[in-house]
């Protein structure tokens, strides 16, 4: 493998990037290669057989451009579908992104944890399966948001989140029974930790957010501890599966060194 390899991460859209953010702090000189699904986005109000078909084909063709040493599903929705489908399809390692209910679960004093995720991942077995395994003396509760998804795509566009609206969705979950004593929230969706300033700001006090970014960053750093990564700065690049203009004001935001459509 050559050192000039990136890391490539894939996300519908910018979710992703709360995935990229922990993983530059500990590996500042890996070149990354960010993909968002734009002509797919959003996955949160797909059903789980597109999603099935459309992830590994699109990664497929990603691995085959851009020729990884590592590739990150930076997309809770996506991972808890299709990651053994990705796993399946391509021939170098894949790191998933699942709900942090484990820790969350071990941070929890009220014994009521919350999943906020999409519609698509609250609704995933995979979901029952973390919050028996690991979870299994507390009360879970859950409440799929696409708004969330939108004003945080909004945000880094650079629109400025509206309160009421994030409250309202934080109202999902308080509004269910046992919900006035929920004390932690899992993020289980890549684009709600971008908004953590605003949903901080509208939750009660003491309430706490966990997401799996800083935990997927380890595992990165793991999975290539010993690689040699290229001299100076990288070069990351941005690649989106349609390039218009919404996409371009984002990419303008976000300041990529390059940016590409698959
Ligand atoms: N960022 C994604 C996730 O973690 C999906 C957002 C969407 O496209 O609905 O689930």
């Amino acid at each position: 493998m050559s050192d000039t390899a990136p890391i490539l991460f894939f996300d519908s859209g910018v979710g992703g990037l709360s995935v990229v953010a922990p993983t530059r702090a500990l590996l500042p000189g890996a070149p990354i290669v960010y993909a968002a699904d734009s002509a797919g986005f959003p996955y949160g109000t797909r059903s789980e057989a597109e999603i099935a078909a459309r992830v590994p084909a699109l990664l497929g063709r990603l691995v085959e451009r851009y020729r990884p040493r590592l590739v990150v599903i930076a997309c809770n929705t996506a991972s808890t579908i299709a990651l053994p489908a990705v796993r399946a399809a391509l021939d170098v390692p894949v790191v998933g992104t699942v709900p942090a209910i484990k820790p969350a679960a071990l941070l929890s004093r009220t014994r009521v944890i919350g999943v906020l995720g999409t519609e698509a991942t609250v609704r995933q077995p995979y979901v029952d399966d973390l919050a028996a395994r690991f979870a299994g003396d507390c009360i879970v509760l859950r409440h799929g948001s696409a708004a969330l998804v939108t004003l945080a795509e909004a945000k880094l566009a650079g629109d400025v989140p509206d309160a009421g609206a994030v409250r309202r969705e934080l109202d999902g979950l308080f509004s269910q029974e046992h919900g006035a004593r929920l004390d932690v929230i899992v993020n289980a969706c890549t684009h709600f930790p971008l908004l953590e300033a605003e949903l901080a700001a509208v939750a009660p006090p003491g309430l706490r957010f966990v997401d799996g970014g800083p935990g997927i960053a380890r595992r990165i750093a793991f999975l290539t501890e010993g690689q040699e990564w290229p001299a100076g700065v990288p070069r990351d690049v941005l690649v989106f599966t349609r390039l218009g203009e919404a996409e371009r004001r984002l990419a303008a935001a976000l300041r990529f060194a390059r940016v590409e459509a698959l």
